[in-house]
Protein backbone atom coordinates (compact mmCIF):
# COMPACT_ATOMS: atom_id res chain seq x y z
CA UNK A 1 0.00 0.00 0.00
CA UNK A 2 1.32 3.00 -1.10
CA UNK A 3 1.72 6.15 1.48
CA UNK A 4 -0.76 8.98 1.11
CA UNK A 5 -0.34 12.69 1.92
CA UNK A 6 -3.50 14.55 2.69
CA UNK A 7 -3.88 18.16 2.62
CA UNK A 8 -6.50 21.07 2.86
CA UNK A 9 -7.09 23.30 -0.18
CA UNK A 10 -6.70 23.64 -4.03
CA UNK A 11 -4.97 25.58 -6.13
CA UNK A 12 -5.64 26.04 -9.85
CA UNK A 13 -2.22 24.05 -10.71
CA UNK A 14 -4.34 21.56 -9.66
CA UNK A 15 -6.66 21.65 -12.11
CA UNK A 16 -5.89 19.82 -14.64
CA UNK A 17 -4.99 16.62 -12.56
CA UNK A 18 -7.79 16.76 -10.89
CA UNK A 19 -10.09 16.87 -14.55
CA UNK A 20 -8.40 13.96 -15.35
CA UNK A 21 -9.26 11.74 -12.37
CA UNK A 22 -12.79 13.17 -12.76
CA UNK A 23 -13.14 12.22 -16.53
CA UNK A 24 -11.92 9.21 -15.60
CA UNK A 25 -14.68 8.26 -12.87
CA UNK A 26 -17.84 10.02 -14.01
CA UNK A 27 -19.84 9.87 -17.11
CA UNK A 28 -21.30 13.43 -16.36
CA UNK A 29 -17.76 15.00 -15.22
CA UNK A 30 -17.58 18.84 -13.12
CA UNK A 31 -16.24 21.03 -15.85
CA UNK A 32 -12.80 23.20 -14.57
CA UNK A 33 -15.07 25.78 -13.76
CA UNK A 34 -17.22 23.54 -11.10
CA UNK A 35 -13.97 23.14 -9.60
CA UNK A 36 -13.13 26.90 -9.28
CA UNK A 37 -15.32 27.67 -5.77
CA UNK A 38 -13.01 24.84 -4.00
CA UNK A 39 -10.01 26.39 -5.56
CA UNK A 40 -11.13 29.99 -4.06
CA UNK A 41 -12.71 28.35 -0.98
CA UNK A 42 -16.02 30.78 -1.70
CA UNK A 43 -19.27 30.55 -0.48
CA UNK A 44 -17.89 28.13 2.56
CA UNK A 45 -16.31 25.30 0.12
CA UNK A 46 -13.64 23.52 1.24
CA UNK A 47 -11.42 21.03 -0.74
CA UNK A 48 -9.08 18.39 0.55
CA UNK A 49 -6.61 16.35 -1.42
CA UNK A 50 -4.58 13.43 -1.27
CA UNK A 51 -1.15 13.09 -2.65
CA UNK A 52 1.42 9.94 -3.02
CA UNK A 53 4.73 10.83 -1.30
CA UNK A 54 5.96 12.16 -5.06
CA UNK A 55 3.11 14.74 -5.06
CA UNK A 56 1.22 12.77 -7.46
CA UNK A 57 -2.93 13.55 -6.91
CA UNK A 58 -4.93 10.41 -6.28
CA UNK A 59 -7.78 12.18 -5.27
CA UNK A 60 -9.60 14.29 -3.52
CA UNK A 61 -13.00 16.00 -1.83
CA UNK A 62 -15.20 19.07 -1.39
CA UNK A 63 -17.52 19.55 0.30
CA UNK A 64 -19.79 23.19 1.48
CA UNK A 65 -20.49 24.00 4.97
CA UNK A 66 -23.88 26.52 4.86
CA UNK A 67 -24.70 27.21 8.76
CA UNK A 68 -24.48 23.46 10.63
CA UNK A 69 -24.47 21.57 7.76
CA UNK A 70 -21.88 20.14 5.14
CA UNK A 71 -22.66 19.14 2.07
CA UNK A 72 -20.43 16.36 0.01
CA UNK A 73 -19.81 17.08 -3.32
CA UNK A 74 -17.30 15.30 -4.42
CA UNK A 75 -15.60 12.14 -3.31
CA UNK A 76 -13.32 10.83 -5.95
CA UNK A 77 -9.99 8.20 -5.86
CA UNK A 78 -8.20 7.47 -8.87
CA UNK A 79 -8.67 3.85 -9.72
CA UNK A 80 -5.52 2.58 -9.32
CA UNK A 81 -5.27 3.85 -5.51
CA UNK A 82 -8.33 2.64 -4.36
CA UNK A 83 -9.13 0.45 -1.38
CA UNK A 84 -5.53 2.27 0.06
CA UNK A 85 -7.59 4.04 2.74
CA UNK A 86 -7.43 6.99 0.81
CA UNK A 87 -11.35 7.63 0.28
CA UNK A 88 -12.07 7.20 4.30
CA UNK A 89 -9.07 9.75 4.92
CA UNK A 90 -10.11 12.31 2.72
CA UNK A 91 -13.84 12.07 3.66
CA UNK A 92 -12.53 12.38 7.57
CA UNK A 93 -10.29 15.40 6.77
CA UNK A 94 -13.52 17.51 5.16
CA UNK A 95 -15.53 16.30 8.14
CA UNK A 96 -12.81 17.62 10.45
CA UNK A 97 -12.63 20.77 9.28
CA UNK A 98 -16.16 21.30 8.13
CA UNK A 99 -16.85 20.83 12.17
CA UNK A 100 -13.62 23.56 12.81
CA UNK A 101 -16.07 25.73 10.49
CA UNK A 102 -19.38 25.14 12.58
CA UNK A 103 -21.21 22.09 10.64
CA UNK A 104 -22.73 19.06 13.18
CA UNK A 105 -24.03 17.23 10.59
CA UNK A 106 -23.57 16.52 6.63
CA UNK A 107 -24.93 15.11 3.91
CA UNK A 108 -24.74 14.08 0.63
CA UNK A 109 -26.24 12.20 -2.47
CA UNK A 110 -24.98 8.96 -4.11
CA UNK A 111 -26.18 6.37 -6.76
CA UNK A 112 -28.12 3.62 -5.39
CA UNK A 113 -26.23 1.16 -7.39
CA UNK A 114 -22.38 2.91 -6.31
CA UNK A 115 -21.88 -0.10 -3.17
CA UNK A 116 -18.25 1.14 -2.36
CA UNK A 117 -19.51 4.94 -2.04
CA UNK A 118 -22.07 3.35 0.11
CA UNK A 119 -19.97 1.45 2.27
CA UNK A 120 -17.68 4.28 2.45
CA UNK A 121 -20.49 6.26 3.84
CA UNK A 122 -21.74 3.59 6.27
CA UNK A 123 -18.66 2.83 7.89
CA UNK A 124 -18.14 6.66 8.58
CA UNK A 125 -21.75 6.32 10.51
CA UNK A 126 -23.68 7.69 7.93
CA UNK A 127 -27.15 6.47 7.32
CA UNK A 128 -29.52 6.93 4.30
CA UNK A 129 -32.61 8.91 4.74
CA UNK A 130 -34.47 8.94 1.40
CA UNK A 131 -34.47 7.52 -1.80
CA UNK A 132 -35.32 9.50 -5.38
CA UNK A 133 -36.40 7.02 -7.82
CA UNK A 134 -35.18 7.84 -11.34
CA UNK A 135 -33.21 10.61 -10.31
CA UNK A 136 -29.77 9.29 -12.27
CA UNK A 137 -30.52 8.93 -16.20
CA UNK A 138 -28.56 6.40 -18.66
CA UNK A 139 -28.89 4.17 -16.85
CA UNK A 140 -32.04 5.23 -15.34
CA UNK A 141 -31.12 4.89 -11.03
CA UNK A 142 -32.12 5.85 -7.64
CA UNK A 143 -30.27 8.20 -5.26
CA UNK A 144 -29.74 7.69 -2.18
CA UNK A 145 -29.88 10.76 -0.10
CA UNK A 146 -27.33 9.78 3.40
CA UNK A 147 -27.04 12.13 6.68
CA UNK A 148 -24.86 12.34 9.24
CA UNK A 149 -26.45 14.22 12.51
CA UNK A 150 -23.18 13.17 14.60
CA UNK A 151 -20.01 14.35 13.36
CA UNK A 152 -18.68 15.64 16.54
CA UNK A 153 -19.05 12.24 18.09
CA UNK A 154 -17.49 11.30 14.99
CA UNK A 155 -14.47 13.29 15.93
CA UNK A 156 -14.49 12.33 19.36
CA UNK A 157 -14.86 8.42 18.73
CA UNK A 158 -11.80 9.24 16.25
CA UNK A 159 -13.80 6.90 14.02
C1 LIG B 1 -15.99 5.61 -3.41
C2 LIG B 1 -14.49 5.82 -3.46
C3 LIG B 1 -14.17 7.31 -3.27
C4 LIG B 1 -13.85 5.02 -2.30
O1 LIG B 1 -12.47 5.35 -2.27
P1 LIG B 1 -11.38 4.31 -1.74
O2 LIG B 1 -10.14 5.07 -1.46
O3 LIG B 1 -11.27 3.16 -2.67
O4 LIG B 1 -12.04 3.80 -0.37
P2 LIG B 1 -11.27 3.32 0.92
O5 LIG B 1 -10.10 2.47 0.55
O6 LIG B 1 -11.00 4.47 1.80
O7 LIG B 1 -12.37 2.38 1.57
C5 LIG B 1 -12.95 2.65 2.84
C6 LIG B 1 -14.08 1.66 3.06
O8 LIG B 1 -15.13 1.88 2.09
C7 LIG B 1 -15.66 0.61 1.69
N1 LIG B 1 -15.34 0.36 0.28
C8 LIG B 1 -14.56 1.10 -0.54
N2 LIG B 1 -14.53 0.56 -1.77
C9 LIG B 1 -15.31 -0.53 -1.73
C10 LIG B 1 -15.68 -1.50 -2.70
N3 LIG B 1 -15.22 -1.45 -3.97
N4 LIG B 1 -16.53 -2.48 -2.32
C11 LIG B 1 -16.99 -2.55 -1.06
N5 LIG B 1 -16.67 -1.66 -0.09
C12 LIG B 1 -15.83 -0.67 -0.43
C13 LIG B 1 -15.00 -0.42 2.58
O9 LIG B 1 -15.77 -0.51 3.76
C14 LIG B 1 -13.67 0.22 2.86
O10 LIG B 1 -13.05 -0.24 4.03
P3 LIG B 1 -12.07 -1.54 3.97
O11 LIG B 1 -11.18 -1.36 2.77
O12 LIG B 1 -11.35 -1.47 5.26
O13 LIG B 1 -12.98 -2.71 3.80
C15 LIG B 1 -13.89 5.27 -4.79
O14 LIG B 1 -14.39 3.96 -5.03
C16 LIG B 1 -14.20 6.13 -6.01
O15 LIG B 1 -13.50 7.10 -6.29
N6 LIG B 1 -15.27 5.79 -6.75
C17 LIG B 1 -15.62 6.53 -7.97
C18 LIG B 1 -16.16 7.90 -7.66
C19 LIG B 1 -17.41 7.80 -6.80
O16 LIG B 1 -18.26 6.95 -7.01
N7 LIG B 1 -17.50 8.70 -5.80
C20 LIG B 1 -18.64 8.76 -4.92
C21 LIG B 1 -19.75 9.50 -5.59
S1 LIG B 1 -21.12 9.71 -4.47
Amino acid sequence: MSQQILSLGMSRLDIPRILEIEKASFGSPWTEAMFSDAVEGARGTLGCLARTQNGKIIGYCIGQVVIEEVSIHRIVVDEGYRRQQAGRRLLQLLILKSTDRGARAAVLEVNENNLAARRLYETLGFSCVARRPGYYTQPSSAALIYCHQRLLATEENGT
